[in-house]
């Protein structure tokens, strides 16, 4: 796997030349247009992640998943035989949404061993396979086997089920996800099933919700409140700097050192009472669960103390590996040029006492209190950005990744409207 240390001369931004270090546009974040075009050029074309295989958990099992970026909605089976797969969530007859229950545009799971539309009664197997035709007779020469749900292309990837859109993916799955996402293979998510979750809508471009999370440098000044104020003032005077960021293709990762994580260490008057009860907070319970050795990959840069590495997959997911003994997702879905849903999931090994499940729900509230204080400042930002005051940004070196997320998007929409025009 390539390694990009930080030179010793230089910078993060200056390692990956092809960034530049000018200042950034964010018409990618304002423009309608450009936002027809990245559901085109990226969500159609890119693969993503729809959600994790403890969603089917047994043979006949199905979940449903919105995805207005795609303009569809999509059923992910677990048929008899086994296999995972992914359909657009419609009837073959006359395009009634196949599986829903009391409001169409909410997402629902369950068991079944065939779908039955509500409108006339056609029947699916979860394989995909039209079954049962109502009056079958009054068609004209219809030949079933020609009428099963649509498919859409769909692989699973160390549990993530993925999905993509295009006709001919221009890449496998693996291909698309590459070395350095790759290399986190082996890391014990399938262990990892408990899970707690959040959702919010929020007046923003996506990709404004994706930088406030691949960056640190607002970390001592936006999260000063959470912090006692005697360790808060010196570290917002200090400022923090990441100590390894990686960018393989379209994805990227930074990674934190753990010294800022070991709240158990500190002394006890500066630790919240909730904490020192529950003996848990952002950083996961204070006693993390044994997830044995875990791969080199999940801890490119070797930092150590290693804290977490938050990968961010292009376009829309990140998975968050905490050296604490769990990991999280975020999932960033557009609804508008200048909306999004953003989806927060967080996974630990089940609890086994009560004393652990109080101290895992107490790390998912704490994150979720941090979360929200990221996702504080994004509709403002937005605010911002369509007041179109002025055209340009700078970034500096620890918002190497959030440059990169940009020139990502300006390069897969220039790539697609080069292929338009050639016809
Ligand atoms: S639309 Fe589904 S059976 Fe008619
Ligand atoms: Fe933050």
């Amino acid at each position: 796997m390539p390694q990009h240390p930080k030179p010793a001369e230089g910078s993060w931004t200056q390692h990956y030349p092809e960034l530049g270090t000018e200042l950034v546009s964010y018409k990618d974040s304002i423009s309608p247009e450009f936002y027809e075009l990245e559901r085109e050029a990226i969500f159609k074309r890119a693969w993503l992640n729809v959600g994790r295989v403890e969603q089917v958990p047994r043979n006949g099992t199905y979940f449903t998943k919105e995805l207005p970026v795609v303009g569809t909605s999509i059923l992910v089976t677990r048929a008899m035989d086994g296999r995972i797969r992914a359909f657009h969530n419609f009837c073959r007859h006359r395009g009634n949404k196949l599986v829903w229950k009391d409001f169409p545009r909410d997402e629902v799971s369950g068991s079944a061993r065939q779908l039955v539309c509500k409108f006339h009664g056609w029947a699916y197997d979860l394989d995909g396979a039209c079954a049962f035709v109502q009056q079958e007779g009054e068609f004209f020469d219809l030949d079933k086997a020609r009428f099963g749900l649509v498919p859409v292309h769909c692989d699973v990837w160390e549990g993530f089920i993925f999905v993509n859109f295009d006709r001919e993916p221009s890449q496998s799955l693996r291909e698309f996800l590459g070395p350095m996402i790759l290399g986190m293979e082996g890391y014990p998510f399938e262990r990892q099933t408990e899970r707690y979750y959040f959702r919010s809508e929020v007046r923003s471009n996506w990709k404004i919700c994706l930088d406030a999370f691949q960056e640190f440098y607002h970390a001592p000044v936006l999260h000063q409140a959470q912090l006692p104020a005697a360790l808060a003032v010196p570290r917002r005077k200090a400022g923090y700097e990441a100590p390894h960021y990686q960018i393989d293709g379209p994805h990227r990762v930074v990674t934190t050192a753990g010294s800022l994580h070991r709240v158990w260490e500190m002394p006890p008057e500066l630790v919240r009472p909730s904490e020192r009860v529950t003996r848990s907070g952002l950083f996961g319970p204070w006693e993390a669960p044994d997830l044995g050795e875990l791969p080199p990959g999940v801890n490119p840069g070797k930092v150590h103390p290693w804290g977490l590495s938050s990968f961010q997959i292009f376009p829309n997911f990140a998975i968050l590996i905490w050296h604490h003994g769990f990991y999280n997702t975020y999932h960033y879905w557009p609804t508008s040029h200048g909306t999004h849903v953003f989806d927060v999931n967080i996974y630990s090994v089940p609890a086994k006492t009560a004393r652990e499940r109080v101290g895992r729900e107490m790390a998912a509230v704490a994150f979720k209190d941090f979360t929200l204080q990221d996702a504080n400042t994004l509709e403002a930002t937005q605010q911002g950005l369509e007041a179109r005051f002025t055209d340009w940004f700078p970034l500096n070196d620890q918002e190497v990744l959030c440059r990169h997320s940009h020139k990502m998007a300006y390069q897969w929409v220039g790539e697609y409207q080069r292929e338009r025009r050639k016809g």
